[in-house]
Parts: C-alpha cells; sequence; structure tokens
C-alpha cells in the first residue's frame, strides 16, 4: 500500500459565454476519470473547477444578449453545471472566477508582484472606437491590407497575402463592433514584467514531471526568442475586476482566470473542508500536489504566466501541467453544417453519457495527441467492448446463479487461478491510470473480458445445465465468471461510474473501490438487470441532424480571449460574434405569409412552412419550433423570413429561408408581424 497522497485538480475554466460541447469534454472526462480512479487507490483528491466569467467577449455577449453580465454568467455556469453533471464529470465544486473569494485573491497577487518590482506602467497608443467608446483589439478592425490592398482584412495579419502588421497601419481601417472610423488614442497600460522569470521559468518547464516532453521544448523556442513583457489591463469598459489603486483600469481575464483556481478551492474548503487551509496547498513548501488539466490551446498561459505570478507573490507552483490535445470529429474540426459541432446537451439527448466516456478513454494517453471521435467507430467500439464483451459476462452467468442456485455464489471460486490472475493484473492497470495512460488500461482490462468470456465458451456451463440443472460444476464455472465480471467493473469503475454502480446493487457488494478487487466473491447476489444497451445507430444519426438543427436557433461561436499573435508573442482578445454594417445589410429579410405549416414526420423538433415571400414561387422552409408551436397556430400568419441565406439541403428536403424567432432560456417565440404588412416587403 502506498501511502495516502493529497492531490488538488483543475481542469481549465470554461468561458462563460457558450455551450460545452464534444470538445471541451475530452479534457473534463480526462480528468474526471483519473479523479476518480485516485479516490478508488485510497488517496485524498479534491477536484474544483469554475466559469471564466470575464472579458470584453463576455460583455458584449451579454450586450447582445440585452441582459447585464452578470445575468449572462449566472445563465451560463447553469447550462454548465448541467451539462458536466449529465457526463458525471463531478467536482466538489464549481465556482465562477466573478466571486468576492476571487477578487481578493487577485488584488493580492497582483499587489505583491508590484512589491516585488514586477509591475510597470507605460503609455499604448491603440486604435479606438468613438462610437462605442472602447479600445479595439485586433480582432475588431477591419480594413484595407497596406500590402496587397484587399480589402476586409483584420487587424493583425493580412489572410490573403499574409503579411502581419499592426492594426494601425490598415488602409481605411473600420470597427467591427460600430462600423465607425477608429481613432488613435494613448492610455496607460500595466505590465507584468515576465523577462524577470526567464531564469526560474527556464528551469521550472525543465524539472522533472512538470510538462511533457513536447510542450517543454516548444516553451524552448520562446526563450530563444526572448520573453516580453505581458499587458495585463483593460480600459474601461470591461467587465472583471479593477486593478488596485487605479481609477477604470480592469485586469484582464487571463490574470485573474487561473487565480479562479485557489479562489474556487479556497471557497470549497471553506464549505466543505474544515480540516485543511489555504496555505497547506498553496504556501511556497506545500508538499501537496496540484494538478492543471488544460488543452493544449491554453499552454502558453499555464506554463509561463500562471507560474511566473505564482512564484512573483511567493506562492508555490503547480506539480505538473496534464495536457490534452484537440478533438476532431469524423477527423475533421468541429463543423456546425456537418453537425459535427456536437454539444453536451444535445447529445445527452440522445446517447448515454458512458458510451462517450467510454470512447474517450480508450483513445487517451499521457501525451499530446489529438484524439478523433469518429462515430462510426464508436459505435462499433462501445457495442462490441461494453456491451459485447462486458455485460455479456454477467448477463451469460447470473441467469444460472439466479434461477438455479438461489442467488448464491460458490464457495469454490477463493481456489481458481483465474480469479486471481485477474486480481494480480490490478496493480499494472492502477498504474496505467496513475499515469493517464488510459487506453493502455482499457486495452487491458478488454484482454481481461476476452479471457472471461473464452473461460464461459469453453465451459458451456448450459451445455452442462441441460443435463443435469443443479449440478454444482455450473455453479462453480457461474461463480467464477462472475467474480471475473466483479474484477473487471472495478477497473472499469472510474470510467463507467453508473454501470459500476448499478454493478455494485446486482453483485451485492459495498464497494468497487480498487481494493475491492481482493475480494472473492462466495455471497448472495441479485436479480440481473440488464445493465446497458447498445448504441442505436439511428440515435447517432438522429444527435448529428440536431446538432444541424441547432444552427437556425443557436449560434454559439466560442469566444476566443486566447489566440497569440505571433508577431507579438503575446495574447490577444479577439472575437468573432460581431459584425460591421456592411456585413449586416447583406442580410435580407422580408415580411413573409404562412400559407402552409406542417410537422415534420421522423423529426419532432421541426417543422415544415410554405411561404409567401411576394415571389413567383413560394419557399419552402424548415425551422426547428416544433416544440414551441403546433401548425395551426402559425397557419395564416405573418412573419419574417431570411431570404439570401444559401438553400441547405436537410434530410427532410431543402430549406429556402430562415423564420425568425427570439430565444430566451431555451424558449423560443417566433416574431410575428401585423396581418396587414404585404408579403414580400423588405425589412431594414
Ligand atoms: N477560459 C479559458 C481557460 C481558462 S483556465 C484558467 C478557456 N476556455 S474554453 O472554454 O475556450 O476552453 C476550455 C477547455 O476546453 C480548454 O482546456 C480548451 O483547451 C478545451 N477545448 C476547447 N475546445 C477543444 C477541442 N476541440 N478539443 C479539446 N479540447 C478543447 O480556454
Ligand atoms: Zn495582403
Amino acid at each position: 500500500m502506498t501511502a495516502k497522497r493529497q492531490i488538488l485538480v483543475t481542469n481549465a475554466l470554461p468561458y462563460a459565454n457558450g455551450p460545452i460541447h464534444m470538445g471541451h469534454l475530452l479534457g473534463y472526462i480526462q480528468a474526471d476519470i483519473w479523479v476518480r480512479a485516485m479516490r478508488s487507490a485510497g488517496h485524498d483528491v479534491i477536484y474544483v473547477c469554475a466559469d471564466d466569467a470575464h472579458g470584453t467577449a463576455i460583455m458584449l455577449r451579454a450586450e447582445a444578449n440585452g441582459i447585464s453580465p452578470e445575468e449572462q454568467i449566472k445563465n451560463v455556469q447553469v447550462e454548465h453545471e448541467r451539462d458536466f453533471a449529465g457526463f458525471n464529470v463531478a467536482f466538489d465544486y464549481y465556482d465562477s472566477t466573478h466571486s468576492d473569494t476571487n477578487r481578493k485573491r487577485s488584488e493580492e497577487i497582483y499587489l505583491a508582484n508590484e512589491k516585488a518590482g514586477n509591475i510597470s506602467i507605460r503609455p499604448v497608443t491603440q486604435l479606438f472606437d468613438p462610437q462605442k467608446q472602447m479600445f479595439l483589439s485586433d480582432r475588431f478592425i477591419k480594413g484595407t491590407c497596406p500590402t496587397c490592398k484587399t480589402d476586409d482584412q483584420y487587424g493583425d495579419a493580412c489572410e490573403k497575402c499574409g503579411t502581419t502588421y499592426n492594426a494601425t497601419d490598415l488602409l481605411n481601417p473600420r470597427s467591427t463592433l460600430s462600423g465607425a472610423t477608429p481613432t488613435l488614442k494613448e492610455s496607460d497600460h500595466y505590465f507584468f514584467n515576465l523577462p524577470n522569470f526567464t531564469k526560474f521559468l527556464q528551469t521550472w518547464t525543465r524539472d522533472e514531471g512538470r510538462l511533457p516532453t513536447s510542450i517543454a521544448n516548444k516553451l524552448d523556442e520562446w526563450f530563444e526568442a526572448g520573453l516580453s513583457d505581458w499587458d495585463i489591463s483593460r480600459d474601461k469598459p470591461y467587465f472583471g475586476f479593477k486593478i488596485p489603486n487605479t481609477q477604470d483600469k480592469y485586469f484582464y481575464v487571463w490574470v485573474d482566470a487561473p487565480i479562479g483556481y485557489m479562489a474556487s478551492f479556497e471557497n470549497y474548503i471553506k464549505a466543505h473542508r474544515p480540516d485543511i487551509t489555504f496555505e497547506d496547498y498553496w504556501k511556497k513548501d506545500s508538499d501537496k500536489e496540484v494538478y492543471h488539466f488544460i488543452g493544449k490551446d491554453i499552454v502558453y498561459f499555464h506554463a509561463l504566466f500562471w507560474p511566473a505570478m505564482l512564484h512573483g507573490a511567493n506562492y508555490r507552483t503547480p506539480t505538473s501541467l496534464f495536457v490534452n490535445g484537440f478533438l476532431t470529429v469524423n477527423g475533421e474540426k468541429m463543423s456546425k453544417s456537418r453537425g459535427t459541432f456536437i454539444k453536451a446537451e444535445t447529445y445527452l439527448k440522445h446517447l448515454n453519457p458512458e458510451y462517450l466516456r467510454y470512447y474517450f478513454a480508450s483513445k487517451l494517453s499521457d501525451k499530446v495527441e489529438d484524439s478523433d471521435l469518429n462515430l462510426d467507430d464508436f459505435v462499433l467500439k462501445v457495442n462490441s467492448d461494453l456491451v459485447g464483451k462486458v455485460v455479456n459476462i454477467a448477463s451469460r452467468c447470473a441467469k444460472f446463479i439466479n434461477t438455479q442456485f438461489n442467488n448464491k455464489l460458490s464457495d469454490t471460486c477463493t481456489e481458481s487461478d483465474l480469479v486471481n490472475s485477474f486480481i494480480a493484473k490490478g496493480d499494472e492497470i492502477i498504474k496505467y491510470y496513475e499515469n493517464r495512460e488510459f487506453s493502455t488500461a482499457i486495452r487491458e482490462i478488454m484482454a481481461l473480458a476476452d479471457i472471461a468470456n473464452q473461460y464461459i465458451d469453453e465451459k458451456k456451463p448450459w451445455a452442462l445445465a441441460k443435463e443435469n440443472p443443479n449440478s454444482t460444476d455450473v455453479q462453480d464455472i457461474c461463480s467464477v465468471g462472475l467474480n471475473l465480471f466483479h474484477k473487471i467493473m472495478i477497473y472499469l469503475s472510474p470510467v463507467l461510474p453508473t454501470l459500476a454502480k448499478e454493478s455494485k446493487a446486482f453483485l451485492n457488494v459495498e464497494s468497487l473501490d480498487f481494493h475491492a478487487r481482493f475480494d472473492v466473491l462466495t455471497h448472495s447476489i441479485h436479480e440481473f438487470i440488464p445493465l446497458m444497451q447498445r448504441v442505436d445507430p439511428k440515435k447517432v444519426q438522429a444527435m448529428v441532424d440536431d446538432s444541424k438543427e441547432d444552427l437556425q436557433t443557436a449560434q454559439t461561436n466560442q469566444q476566443s480571449n486566447k489566440k497569440t499573435s505571433k508577431k507579438e508573442s503575446k495574447p490577444v482578445e479577439t472575437n468573432n460574434e460581431f459584425i460591421g454594417i456592411d456585413d449586416f445589410a447583406k442580410v435580407q429579410m422580408k415580411v413573409a405569409k404562412v400559407l402552409e405549416c406542417n410537422k415534420v414526420e421522423g423529426a419532432d423538433k421541426l417543422l415544415q412552412f410554405t411561404l409567401d415571400v411576394g415571389e413567383e414561387k413560394t419557399r419552402n422552409v424548415f425551422s426547428g419550433i416544433a416544440k414551441f408551436y403546433t401548425p395551426e397556430e402559425l397557419q395564416g400568419k405573418t412573419v419574417i423570413c431570411v431570404t439570401n441565406l444559401a438553400p441547405r439541403k436537410m434530410k427532410f428536403g431543402i430549406s429556402e429561408g430562415m423564420i425568425l424567432s427570439a430565444e430566451k432560456d431555451g424558449q423560443l417565440t417566433v416574431v410575428l408581424l401585423p396581418d396587414s404588412m404585404v408579403a414580400g416587403a423588405t425589412l431594414a
């Protein structure tokens, strides 16, 4: 038995302006499995997370939704917590970075760094939107490329010729927020002097086990290029924490986001763990372990800024960063038009979360590799491994024990070499979990499942039972089979908490923790219940179709506050949520009469419309509002139709437009116009 370790685990904090999707889940499920495995091995693990609530994008998103930023982040947090719970990602505490605790910690860490001489102030000249009265980062500015003269280029680089430039070099620049011509304006910015930490970081990133080697190598390139000061202030308007001793300067969201790890932990122990203190885990010489699970796109923040900020404020730094690669679906970047931008919520409407947990586990390793969710492979693997192999062992054996032997397992199992060999395999499997080599752990466990099935195939208890239903051989064989199933479920339980819970009830055991593998079962079990259904490929298809339909109603572009511009070696804020007035003018909306409205066979979210939009031909439009309206309610009504969207081929036909409706908390209301309005009139 190894000594009990005290461990704090965090996951990257998701932004509070968009839904959780399959890509996010890769890292959250990975961490949750690891936490469960470490607990199963007897360690004391605290697992926290929070919503990342600050920044320009969230502020603008709230504005667009017509609500306050506080309301915006509250609504999203409810959805995020619901989605994580749906996938059995069981944080001990789920916080928000917009908390008093986080404000205090952020101020404290900033002030300590200031005192240590790590902060400097100097003026920066930036483009300013005179209409919105705010400074514009590169992504909010478009104009003509100074080199090749292509119009409509962003403020950092030309997509046509590849030139990188400063936003101030653009010809005819305009704000993508208001369309106004930006002016130049100077203001004081606060900088964190990252170069002060070069030596420290060079050693830190090379410490044993700190970072995946591939990442440490990548960071060496940054060191060679030389670190630059990090701009940590933003001018108002900004949704965030004010920098102490300033009038109107705010911490850039990436300052208080990682401090949110500490604050969430602090709020958790205050409420639930009177036995430990904040200092126990965060003081410089703490013997506790701290691990951050993050995606590969946010390594720069976690491997440079974060340890430097902590070190500068005299706190300990994380023990290791565990970095996951990116998820693709069917071999490609998740795509809304292909229906592979699958939200957690949409998945849960159609499929069992344990399928995905298993599939991800079978793909994940300790390497920073991208993973693919291939939906055909997903169906095959889950059906063949979980249903065909694992659950099958129990269903083949339980029947006889339940019916012929009054649920009682045989006393002879303790002498089974096979059972003992399954127990002995545990050390190795636990080690794989500990090292986050989940795919290897799964491979080993499935090899055990194959052995168990072979054993049953060879012994043929059903043939023996035919000859003599009460033969103790049948009882012995099935009891061994169920003991093998028991060990397999113990090894799988970090991945499949729900299946484990149900197996626990069926096997009539107290615990499926790793140490329980030493128990050989000879007691009475319970009635077998079907433990897991096969994945129905039709449901997978329905989920994909549903993800396509979502397009019409919900726009879920993820904010990117973390794009690292090559030329400046510093993160810039970006947002592709907002369009300029020119872009808006491209959208054509017309008054439309609903000539016909029908249900769609096989798609319970959809209604089919035949619309008169004042053209020679009527238009066929599908809209995902069947949950909210019966066809009769909309028949003859006057609505707004977007008429210049590219026609979209859907499973049920071609959609030639989009009916506008308003959304709030998932509730959709079609925008109705007075019936006096004439079909075909243009809205502007
Ligand atoms: N708010 C920051 C993190 C702050 S941590 C102090 C952020 N948020 S995010 O919502 O964009 O991403 C949350 C996590 O999901 C990150 O670890 C990110 O790498 C991960 N992923 C987002 N899309 C992903 C994939 N397609 N594939 C795998 N991981 C992905 O970053
Ligand atoms: Zn160009």
